[in-house]
C-alpha cells in the first residue's frame, strides 16, 4: 500500500527515508516504532547535524577569544534564534535551555519557592505527568502553599466548570499539559489562561506531548510559562526549552549557581547575568542546543499542518480498527485528541501484551506512563500505549491490531 496521503500532501515514504533507524529489525521482524510518546525518533538531517559538531566545531561557548569557540557559540545562539521563531516568544533571551522540560518546571517550582506564601493556592490538572505534580507538591511544602486538582471526566477531559469554581484570588499558578502523554487529551489552554489570568494567576504549560504534532504561538496563547524537549520533536534528549515571560523571569531568582550565570563574583556577594544566562548555569548541551534547532527546522519543513491532519488520521484508523477487537477498552476519548491510544484488554495485563508484541517488533509503552493519578481514577494499573508519528503507516497500525489480536489469543 503507498503511504503517500495526496490531500494531506505528505509523502511519507519518502519522510521515511530520513530515519535510519526505521530499517532495523527487531526479533526479525521490521521495526513498528510505536512508543513516539516516549521518545521521536531522530532524522539524518538532525543527525548529520550533530556528527558535523563534534567533527568540525566542538568548544566550549561563551568564553573563547578562539575561533573555534566562536563558531560554537554562533551556532548556539543561532539554534536559539529557531527556537523563538518557532515558538514566537517577543524576545530571544525568554528562551532558557535546559535538559528538558522537568528542568524547566523544577526551576519554575524552584523560583516560586519566593514568590508564594501560606494560604496561596496552586492548581494542577488531574491530567499530569508526574513531572508537572512533584515540583508542585515540593513548592508546597516548603511555602505552605496549597495543591488544587482540577477534576476530569470519563473521558479524560478536564471539567472546565469545576476549574472555574477552583479559581479564585488565591489561585497563584496554574499547571496543565497541552496534550496528555498517558491518554493524548488536548487541553483548551487558551481558556485555561485566560481564566488564570482573570485572576491574576499565572499559567505554566507543560508542552513535552504537544510540540511534536502542533506548533504553539506562546504570544497568541498569551501564557506566562512554556516548557517542552527536543527529543519529544525529533531531536536529542537532554536538551529542551522554558520560555517564560520576561517579567516572570526577572521576578525568579536563578536555579543554578555556577560559570555563565554571574556578572561579578566576589566571596562578599556575587551579581547575576541577564537573561537568559541567569538560568543557564555551567556548560550547557551545546551539541544538543544546536541539533534542537535542526530539529525544530526538521519539522518545519515537513510542516505542522501536513502532521496534525496525517496523525489525526492515523488516530481515527486505529481507533476503529482496535475498537473492533472484543474486550479491548480505550481510556481517553476526549473530543480534542492526538495521536495516542491507550488501551488494556480485559483480564490481561499490559504488560503481557506488550511483551508479545516486541516479539513482533512492535514497540509500545505499557504501565501508568508516570501518570499514576490518571490510572487511580480509571482503577487499573496501567495500559498499553501506542502512540503514532508522521513516519508511521496504516500498514504498521494493521500489524498492530494483527498482534494485538495474536496477543489476546495467547493470553486469554
Ligand atoms: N513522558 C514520557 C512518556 O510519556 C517519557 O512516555
Amino acid at each position: 500500500m503507498s503511504n503517500t496521503v495526496s490531500h494531506i500532501n505528505l509523502d511519507v515514504d519518502e519522510i521515511r527515508k530520513d530515519f535510519p533507524i526505521l530499517n532495523r529489525e527487531i526479533n526479525g521482524k521490521p521495526l513498528i516504532y510505536f512508543d513516539n510518546a516516549a521518545t521521536s525518533q531522530t532524522p539524518k538531517q538532525v543527525i548529520d547535524v550533530i556528527v558535523d559538531y563534534y567533527s568540525n566545531y566542538n568548544a566550549n561557548i561563551h568564553r573563547g577569544v578562539h575561533t573555534l569557540s566562536q563558531e560554537a557559540t554562533d551556532l548556539y545562539e543561532a539554534a536559539r534564534l529557531k527556537i523563538q521563531k518557532h515558538f514566537n516568544t517577543k524576545h530571544s533571551y525568554e528562551v532558557i535551555l535546559t535538559s528538558g522540560t522537568t528542568h524547566g518546571i523544577n526551576l519554575v517550582a524552584n523560583g516560586f519557592s519566593t514568590l508564594l506564601k501560606k494560604n496561596d493556592e496552586v492548581l494542577v490538572s488531574a491530567l499530569e505527568h508526574h513531572s508537572n505534580i512533584v515540583p508542585w507538591q515540593m513548592l508546597c511544602e516548603r511555602t505552605g502553599a496549597s495543591l488544587k486538582v482540577i477534576p476530569m471526566n470519563e473521558h479524560g477531559e478536564l471539567i472546565m466548570s469545576e476549574y472555574e469554581t477552583l479559581l479564585s484570588e488565591r489561585t497563584k499558578l496554574v499547571f496543565v499539559n497541552h496534550i496528555s502523554n498517558a491518554l493524548g487529551t488536548i487541553n483548551p489552554i487558551e481558556q485555561i489562561i485566560k481564566k488564570a489570568h482573570d485572576v491574576g494567576a499565572a499559567v505554566l504549560v507543560d508542552g513535552a506531548q504537544s510540540c511534536p504534532h502542533i506548533k504553539p504561538d506562546v504570544q497568541a496563547l498569551d501564557v506566562d510559562f512554556y516548557v517542552t524537549s527536543a527529543h519529544k520533536m525529533c531531536g536529542p534528549t537532554g536538551i529542551g526549552m522554558l520560555y517564560g515571560k520576561e517579567e516572570w523571569l526577572n521576578k525568579l531568582p536563578p536555579y543554578q549557581g555556577g560559570g555563565e550565570m554571574i556578572d561579578e563574583v566576589t566571596f562578599e556577594k556575587t551579581t547575576y547575568a541577564e537573561l537568559p544566562h541567569k538560568f543557564e548555569a555551567g556548560t550547557p548541551n551545546i551539541c544538543g542546543g544546536i541539533a534542537f534547532g535542526a530539529a525544530v527546522d526538521y519539522m518545519n519543513t515537513i510542516g505542522f499542518d501536513a502532521i496534525a491532519a496525517y496523525e489525526y488520521e492515523l488516530l481515527n484508523y486505529a481507533t476503529n480498527k482496535l475498537t473492533q477487537i472484543e474486550g479491548l477498552k480505550i481510556y481517553g476519548t476526549a473530543k480534542e485528541k492526538t495521536s495516542v491510544i491507550s488501551f488494556n484488554i480485559e483480564g490481561i495485563h499490559p504488560y503481557d501484551i506488550g511483551t508479545i508484541l516486541d516479539k513482533m517488533g512492535i514497540a509500545v509503552r505499557t504501565g501508568h506512563h508516570c501518570a499514576q493519578p490518571i490510572m487511580d481514577f480509571f482503577k487499573i494499573p496501567g495500559t498499553v500505549r501506542a502512540s503514532f508519528a508522521f513516519y508511521n503507516t496504516k500498514t504498521e497500525i494493521d500489524t498492530l491490531v494483527e498482534g494485538v489480536k495474536k496477543a489476546k489469543l495467547m493470553l486469554s
